[in-house]
């Protein structure tokens, strides 16, 4: 059995991979925060395993057997929060055909993961918190309420304190969730994990099919490399070379240190992408106007993303949107390397 092999079955319940002593403390802790019902807080940056983090304490809980349920707060219009976290009555709204609970009763007995709490509004999170205190919800449109006994657990890669401290944030309901920290380490603080993570990454890619090896000298470059994007990103380096090597070996040329699809969309979509002149066959083709402004979207943001280095903040200042939209067009267009 190869060590990643013998990794996976040695931790069989866990899904965050890893050697190093700072993902084994991780695991250890989770182990721990497992047997409490106290709510967690996890921080780290952006695709440093916050989710799974959440899933693997969720799997070792008195809680397994029910549900986790995930919600990105960064990505539900305002207008649907309140309909979304605690559900609504047939007739509460237009377009209310039918009785329907939120993630609170579906969460019910179960985990509810509360990723980029950070982007919560204000009166939100007024409701979060009374929801959290009193174990009961109360659907739009509703006389009665809904006993609801979830454990919550929140993920940010924000500075929640600064954001109380700019009154973003609401105190009491920071002091309700950030009871227990989990900090999930940058995958640059754990290099060493880097070669079983793309030995566990192909593996899953290839599926038991007989996979590409990387060279050494391709892999001594993924050991050097920064990584802002974590593990998210190594996956998306992985899964670009593997569908672009015909062969059976990665070697350092098919590494892409960029975006995932900035490549792709600089072939597919004018040059500038305003000006129709410089269409692309490919775009002259296909007359949809949905789909032309999608790929002009996809191919500023992508570009915004790289050239704002990973800081959602600033790309969506160069975009001239803001934080909330840019989540929204991210998740609409699948670009999927900040969330
Ligand atoms: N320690 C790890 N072992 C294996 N896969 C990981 C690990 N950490 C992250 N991943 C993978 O990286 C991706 C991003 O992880 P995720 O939990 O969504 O990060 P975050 O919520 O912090 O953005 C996922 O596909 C996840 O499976
Ligand atoms: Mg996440």
């Amino acid at each position: 059995m190869n060590s990643v092999g013998a990794a996976v079955l040695a931790e069989s319940r866990f899904r965050l991979l890893g050697k190093s002593s700072a993902i084994c403390e991780v695991r250890e802790r989770i182990r721990k925060l497992a047997r409490s019902e106290a709510p967690v807080a996890i921080v780290g940056e952006s695709g440093s395993g916050k989710e799974l983090a959440a899933r693997d304490l969720h799997a070792h809980s008195a809680r397994a057997s029910h549900p986790f349920v995930a919600v990105n707060c960064g990505a539900i219009p305002e207008a649907l929060m309140e309909s979304e976290f605690f559900g609504h009555r047939r007739g509460a709204f237009t377009g209310a055909h039918e009785d329907r609970g939120g993630f609170f009763q579906a969460a019910h007995r179960g985990t509810l993961f509360l990723d980029e709490i950070a982007e919560l509004s204000l009166p939100m999170q007024v409701k979060l918190l009374r929801a959290i205190q009193e174990h009961r919800v109360r659907r739009l449109g509703a006389q009665s309420e809904d006993a609801v006994d979830v454990r919550v657990i929140s993920a940010t890669n924000q500075n929640l304190s600064a954001a109380v401290q700019s009154g973003q944030f609401r105190q009491d309901l920071y002091y309700r969730l950030q009871v227990i920290e989990l900090r999930m380490p940058a995958l640059r603080e754990r290099r060493e994990d880097i070669p079983l993570l793309c030995e566990a990454i192909l593996a899953r890619l290839f599926n038991g099919e007989r996979r590409p090896e990387l060279s050494q000298a391709a892999l001594v470059r993924l050991c050097e490399h920064d990584f802002p994007g974590n593990v998210r990103e190594l996956e998306n380096i992985l899964e670009r070379a593997v569908a672009l090597v015909s062969h059976s070996l990665i070697e350092e040329k098919d590494l892409y240190f960029e975006l995932p699809g900035t490549q792709a969309q600089t072939v597919q979509a004018p040059p500038d992408p305003c000006g129709l002149g410089a269409a692309t066959p490919a775009l002259l083709q296909a007359f949809s106007l949905p789909e032309h402004l999608a790929n002009v979207e996809r191919e500023l943001v992508t570009r915004a993303l790289k050239q704002g280095h990973f800081n959602r903040r600033r790309v969506a200042a160069l975009l001239g949107i803001s934080l909330r939209q840019l989540r929204y067009r991210m998740q609409r267009l699948a670009i999927h390397d900040l969330d």
